[in-house]
C-alpha cells in the first residue's frame, strides 16, 4: 500500500483524512472511535463556545439530494465541560483539534488556551458558520476582523492555529491572505453554504431556523475551487474540506492543493469506516497510477 503517513503544520497523521468539525465531535468517545474503528488521521471536535448553547432547535437536519443541510446553531457544552471529553478522544492516540468559535478576539484566544490545555494538538477557529447570528460570516468575512482573531490566539497557545474559512465570500484568499500574515498554520476551506429547503405542501422552510448550511456532494466543486485558490497564494498547508465522499474526491482536494482532507456528511453515508476507506481507495488510485507519494499528487492540478 502507498504510504500515506503525513505531516501537517506539526501534526503527524497515519493518513491525511480527518473528521470535520460538526459531525459526532461532541463526546469523547465517539472521537475516540473515529480513530480506531474509523481509521482516521486526525479528529476535529464539534464546534465549542464558551458558554453551554442549545442551538436552534428541530429540525435541524435534513438530507437532500445532493447533499445535507443542518441548522444546528452551535449546540455545544461549553469550554469548561469539554476537558473530560477530550481526555477521552487523546486516548486514541491520534492529533485531536479543537474547534472553537466566539466573538472577540479574547474570547477565541480564551478557548484556545483551555483547548491546549486539554491536550488539543491544534486549535481550529470556526470562523465561518454559516447560520448563527455573531458567530460566524460577521467576523469571518472580514479578513481585518479574521487577522485580530488568528493574531489573538496566535499570542495565547503555543500549538498550531488552523482558519477555517467560508467561500461565502467575494475573495477567499483575501480572508486566506490576512489569517496567514497573521501567523495562522493551516487554512481549512470550506465551510457549509448558506441554504434552504421549502416544504411546497405547506409553503413553509423546513428548517426551525429557516435557513442552514449546505453540505455534502453539493458543493465539493466549490470547495475544490476555493482550495484551488487559496493554495496558490499561500505558503502555509491547506486542508480541503467538503463532500469528500470517495478516494477520489479526495484526490480531487489534493491535486487542487490540499494537503489533507476533512470529511463530515460521507459518515453518515459510509459509516465511521469512511475514514480508512477513503484512505485505501487513495493508495488504491496510488497504485493504479504509479504515484509513490502524497506529495507527487498535492498540487498536481495547478502545475506546482
Ligand atoms: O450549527 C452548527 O453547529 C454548525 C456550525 C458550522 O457550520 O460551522
Amino acid at each position: 500500500m502507498a504510504e500515506l503517513r503525513t505531516r501537517i503544520a506539526g501534526l503527524e497523521m497515519e493518513n491525511p483524512t480527518m473528521l470535520a468539525s460538526g459531525i459526532l465531535g461532541q463526546t469523547g468517545e465517539s472521537l475516540f472511535r473515529i480513530v480506531r474503528e474509523g481509521g482516521a488521521g486526525a479528529v476535529v471536535t464539534k464546534s465549542i463556545g464558551l458558554e453551554p448553547r442549545e442551538g436552534h432547535g428541530s429540525p435541524c437536519l435534513l438530507e437532500l439530494d445532493n447533499g445535507i443541510l443542518n441548522a444546528m446553531g452551535l449546540p455545544n457544552p461549553g469550554i469548561d465541560s469539554f476537558g473530560e471529553e477530550m481526555a477521552v478522544a487523546l486516548k486514541a492516540g491520534a492529533p485531536v483539534i479543537g474547534s472553537i468559535f466566539s466573538d472577540s478576539p479574547s474570547n477565541f484566544a480564551a478557548l484556545a488556551r483551555k483547548m491546549e490545555g486539554y491536550g488539543a494538538a491544534a486549535v481550529e477557529l470556526n470562523l465561518s458558520c454559516p447560520h448563527a447570528e455573531k458567530f460566524g460570516l460577521d467576523t469571518g468575512s472580514d479578513p481585518a476582523k479574521v487577522a485580530e482573531i488568528v493574531s489573538a490566539v496566535k499570542s495565547a497557545v503555543k500549538m498550531p492555529v488552523f482558519a477555517k474559512l467560508s467561500p461565502m465570500v467575494p475573495d477567499i484568499t483575501a480572508i486566506a491572505l490576512a489569517a496567514e500574515d497573521a501567523g495562522c498554520d493551516a487554512i481549512v476551506a470550506i465551510n457549509t453554504m448558506r441554504a434552504m429547503k421549502i416544504d411546497i405542501d405547506i409553503g413553509k422552510p423546513v428548517l426551525r431556523n429557516k435557513v442552514g448550511g449546505l453540505s455534502g456532494r453539493a458543493i465539493k466543486p466549490v470547495g475544490v475551487r476555493a482550495v484551488y485558490e487559496i493554495a496558490g497564494r499561500v505558503k502555509v498547508p491547506v486542508i480541503g474540506a467538503g463532500g469528500v465522499y470517495t478516494g477520489r474526491d479526495a484526490v480531487e482536494y489534493l491535486m487542487a492543493g490540499a494537503s489533507a482532507v476533512q470529511i463530515g456528511s460521507a459518515v453518515r453515508e459510509r459509516g465511521i469506516g469512511a475514514f480508512g476507506i477513503v484512505s485505501a481507495e487513495i493508495a488504491e488510485f496510488m497504485k493504479e497510477n504509479k504515484y509513490k507519494s502524497l506529495n507527487e499528487i498535492i498540487g498536481l492540478a495547478r502545475g506546482k
